[in-house]
């Protein structure tokens, strides 16, 4: 017993000298301030657990610990072939990858409480808001002058900016993301995925035709930059004419001109254009900051996240440029193995599938703590909702958030951050978010 406890120590110890060499090596402080050996105990559970979890789950992938609790390297089997080369230097993708699961967990709880749709609150309340933010949104901004004529500006934007944001946490209870992978034909997904409560979807997926394999339903669908020229195909995808279109990217210049003289009667947004410093890009992983900050689970479909799937088609169509799959299949089984999604694949078709060892909700949020501490997040440990909040602003009175008919689960978390909403600022602001706060 005795010699187990000392072994502990000695370990928590080790590894507390492991995080603070990283913890300088990243941001040049001196010390961690309030982690303490709970929290490092909860880490080393956090990356044993998530080990496991990938090993069972991961369809041949291993997660090696790094060189401190948070570092852990994803590795494909050695007999993996990479196909896909980068077109800037020619380079095979390789076969292992570095995460860090305490920016992970941390980042990711960020994005479950905030509003990441962009609203005009949010651009008046940042400082330079509009001359710095908003004209980067539209197309040819640069003849906007940094909004020198903010009524034009404004002009440009006013069909896709909302006062507050018309989505709010916990909106929705199990929600469904599907991808464009050409895998989605071998198996019929399509009536389990219109058994979720939201559906969503990207650019010109289609759905007429392939309603077996992806379904009918479509609640939201998220656009790149190509499928937003084309807003009036894209709407013409959905028959209900009541998806939700939302915007990655930059609107274009005649955006509110075609949705008013096409016209569309789909509501149109555009996506908080802040990072949140995550790792992944693509179109994917912003779908799934969308879900994830307006559902209570996220299930994914039709992304490539099967060995041996190297066909890179598309459902609906022959070619496609894919972009680094075997990372992409690597970040996605790690959100798997912290909670954070479930994902679905010809090679895990059984609904009921059940992801084993995945950590427990006590290690996850003793987990999520500890990251947010280690990271120097706004708010790390604190009890106070608002705590997170680097940047607080009263709310004009009247102007109030979506909220008829709300869930529970919703309503709860209302009554949890005060009536506030949180929206991710840029980096130079620090980690922590702008709040909105009722009057
Ligand atoms: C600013 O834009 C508005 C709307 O297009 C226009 O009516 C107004 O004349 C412009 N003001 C200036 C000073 O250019
Ligand atoms: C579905 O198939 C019909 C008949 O082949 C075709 O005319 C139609 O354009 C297709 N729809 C889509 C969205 O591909
Ligand atoms: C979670 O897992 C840990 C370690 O496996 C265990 O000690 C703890 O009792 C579990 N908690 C719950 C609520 O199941
Ligand atoms: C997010 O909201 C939930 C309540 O819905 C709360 O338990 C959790 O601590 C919040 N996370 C952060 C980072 O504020």
């Amino acid at each position: 017993m005795r010699t187990l406890h000392l072994g502990l120590v000695i370990a928590l110890a080790s590894g507390l000298a492991a995080i603070l060499i990283y913890i300088t090596g990243v941001s040049n402080s001196n010390g961690v301030s309030g982690v303490s050996e709970e929290d490092l105990s909860a880490l080393m559970a956090l990356q044993t657990g998530f080990k496991k979890c990938v090993k069972a789950n991961g369809l041949g992938l291993q997660a090696v610990g790094g060189k401190d609790y948070c570092q852990v390297t994803l590795q494909y089997p050695s007999d993996t072939v990479p196909k896909w080369r980068d077109p800037k230097n020619g380079e095979l993708e390789g076969l292992s990858f570095d995460l860090n699961l305490c920016d992970a967990l941390a980042t990711w709880e960020q994005v479950r409480n905030s509003s990441t749709i962009l609203t005009k609150e949010y651009i008046d309340a940042l400082p330079y808001g509009w001359e710095e933010y908003a004209w980067r949104r539209i197309n040819k901004g640069t003849l906007l002058n940094r909004c020198e004529n903010k009524t034009l500006c404004m002009e440009k934007l006013s069909l896709v900016l909302p006062d507050t944001p018309p989505f709010v946490p916990r909106q929705y209870s199990r929600c469904a993301v599907i991808g464009n992978s050409g895998d989605l034909l071998k198996t019929n997904f399509g009536e389990e995925i219109d058994g979720y409560d939201a559906v969503f979807r990207e650019n010109g997926a289609p759905i007429q035709n392939y309603t077996k394999y992806v379904g009918k339903k479509s609640t939201f669908r998220l656009l790149n930059r190509g499928s937003a020229k084309a807003l009036d195909k894209v709407a013409e995808l959905d028959e209900t004419k009541k998806e939700v279109l939302i915007i990655k990217t930059t609107i274009h210049d005649i955006m509110s001109k075609m949705i008013r003289e096409v016209p569309i009667r789909n509501p149109v947004y555009l996506l908080l254009g802040t990072s949140f410093g995550s790792s992944a890009k693509g179109t994917g992983p912003k779908t799934l900051e969308l879900a994830l900050s307006i559902c209570d689970t996220v299930d994914i479909y039709g992304f490539t996240v099967d060995p041996g799937y190297k066909e890179w088609t598309r459902y609906f169509s022959e070619s496609r440029q894919g972009h680094t799959p075997l990372h992409g299949r690597a970040y996605f089984q790690m959100m798997e193995c912290l909670g954070l999604i479930k994902i679905h694949s010809p090679m895990r078709a059984d609904f009921n599938r059940i992801v084993e060892w995945l950590p427990n909700k006590s290690i996850l949020y003793a987990a999520r703590v500890a990251s947010e501490k280690l990271l120097r997040r706004a708010g790390a440990g604190m009890a106070d909702p608002w705590s997170a909040c680097s940047m607080i602003k009263k709310r004009d009175k009247g102007k109030i958030p979506y909220k008829s008919g709300l869930r529970e689960a919703a309503v709860n978390h209302q009554k949890y951050v005060k009536g506030a909403t949180m929206y991710p600022l840029e980096r130079n602001f620090g980690n922590g978010m702008l709040c909105m706060v009722p009057d």
